[in-house]
C-alpha cells in the first residue's frame, strides 16, 4: 500500500480553504492509502502564539479531523511534537538545503516584501522542517492546497540531492494537488487566499462558526456585474471562487453549475452554495461537539504517536549512520 503524509498547522482554527484543499481529500484518500496525518505544531510557532489560545487551537484541531471523518483505526493522527525525530531530522535537513533555495519560497518572500516585523529564524527555515516531516515517513504523496507546492518540490529537491550523496535514504515524494479546491480565495477580496491569517474576518469560514454567520459571509462575498453564473477567474474571481466551493462539495462541473444558473441571478447562486456549505458544516460541529465531549482525543494521540515514533525513528537511525554522526 502506497503511503501518504500530510499536516495541517493549527495556527487559529480550521477553515474552508484547509477543509477543501487538504483535510475533505486526506479522508478520501485514508481507504486506499497508509495514511499519516498530523498536527503541524511546531509549524505554528514560527509566528508567537498565545500559549493558552494555542492549546485550544490543537485540540481542536485533532477534533475536527475526527469530525471530518479521518477514522483513527485507518489513519495515524498525531501530534509532530510528540514525534522528537521531526525536529532532529528538520536540522539535518536544514544543513541539506541552501541558502539561495530557502530564500526562493514565496511565502517567506511575500511576508518579506510585505515588510512585515519580526520574522523569525523558524519561518524562514520552516521549509526544511516541513521535508523532514514528509521524508520521516517513506510518503510517496503529500496531498496538499496548491500553496504548499513549492514546498514539497524542495523537499524533492533535498530528498534527490540527499540519495545522491550517502547513497538511497529517501523516497522522493510527490506532492497531490486536488483538480477543485486547491486554492480557495478570501470571500471578500477573491485575489488573495483565504486564510487564517487574514485580518478582515469575513473572507473566511472557519468550520467551527455559527451557520448563520457563515451563510451571512456568503451572502455577501465579493462578486461583479457580469451578472452571469460562469467560471472566469479573471473577470469574475468571486464567482470563479464560489463555482469552485460549490464543485468541490458537490462534484458538479463548472458547466453543469453554469447551466444550473442560466437566467438566474447571483442571489440565488450564493444561496445554493450556503446551504451546501452550511449542510456539511451542521454535520461536522455536531460530531466536533461529540468528540470534544467523549475525552477521546488524548487516546487517538498517544496510539498514533507510537506508531508515527517506530517509522520515525529507524529512518533518523539510518539517516544519521549514513552522514556519519553516529559512532556505532
Ligand atoms: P497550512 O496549515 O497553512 O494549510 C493546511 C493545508 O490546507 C491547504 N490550504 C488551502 N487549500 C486551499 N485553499 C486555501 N485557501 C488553503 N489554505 C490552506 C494547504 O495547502 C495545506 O495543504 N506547511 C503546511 C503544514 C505542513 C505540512 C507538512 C503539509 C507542515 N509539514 C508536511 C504537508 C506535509 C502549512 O502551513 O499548511
Amino acid at each position: 500500500m502506497k503511503r501518504m503524509v500530510s499536516g495541517i498547522k493549527p495556527t487559529g482554527q480550521l477553515h474552508l480553504g484547509s477543509y477543501l484543499g487538504a483535510l475533505k481529500h486526506f479522508v478520501e484518500y485514508q481507504n486506499e492509502y497508509d495514511m499519516y496525518i498530523f498536527v503541524a505544531n511546531l509549524h505554528c510557532i514560527t509566528v508567537y502564539q498565545k500559549p493558552e489560545e494555542l492549546k485550544k487551537n490543537l485540540i481542536d484541531c485533532i477534533a475536527l479531523y475526527i469530525a471530518c471523518g479521518l477514522d483513527p483505526k485507518r489513519t495515524t493522527i498525531f501530534l509532530q511534537s510528540d514525534v522528537k525525530e521531526h525536529a532532529q531530522l528538520g536540522w539535518i535537513m536544514n544543513c541539506n538545503t541552501y541558502l539561495g533555495e530557502l530564500n526562493r519560497m514565496t511565502q517567506f518572500k511575500d511576508k518579506q516584501a510585505k515588510g512585515e516585523q519580526g520574522l523569525t529564524g523558524g519561518i524562514y527555515t520552516y521549509p526544511s522542517l516541513m521535508s523532514a516531516d514528509i521524508l520521516l515517513y517513506d510518503a510517496d504523496y503529500v496531498p496538499v492546497g496548491d500553496d504548499q507546492k513549492q514546498h514539497v518540490e524542495l523537499c524533492r529537491d533535498v530528498a534527490m540531492r540527499f540519495n545522491n550523496r550517502y547513497g538511497d535514504t529517501f523516497i522522493v515524494p510527490e506532492p497531490l494537488i486536488a483538480k477543485v479546491g486547491a486554492r480557495i480565495m478570501s470571500l471578500n477580496d477573491p485575489t488573495k487566499k483565504m486564510s487564517k491569517s487574514d485580518n478582515n474576518d469575513k473572507g473566511c469560514i472557519y468550520l467551527l462558526d455559527d451557520l448563520k454567520k457563515v451563510r451571512k459571509k456568503i451572502m455577501s462575498a465579493k462578486t461583479d456585474d457580469v451578472a452571469k453564473v460562469q467560471y472566469d477567474p479573471i473577470n469574475q474571481p468571486g464567482i470563479a471562487n464560489l463555482m469552485q466551493i460549490a464543485s468541490a462539495f458537490t462534484n458538479e462541473s463548472f458547466d453543469e453549475l453554469t447551466a444550473k444558473f442560466d437566467g438566474k441571478g447571483y442571489g440565488d447562486f450564493k444561496k445554493y452554495v450556503a446551504d451546501i456549505v452550511c449542510a456539511e458544516l451542521e454535520v461536522i460541529q455536531s460530531r466536533y461537539h461529540d468528540i470534544v465531549d467523549s475525552g477521546m482525543i488524548n487516546t487517538i494521540l498517544e496510539n498514533g504517536a507510537i506508531k508515527a515514533t517506530a517509522i520515525a525513528k529507524a529512518k533518523l537511525d539510518e539517516v544519521q549512520r549514513k552522514i556519519g554522526i553516529e559512532v556505532k
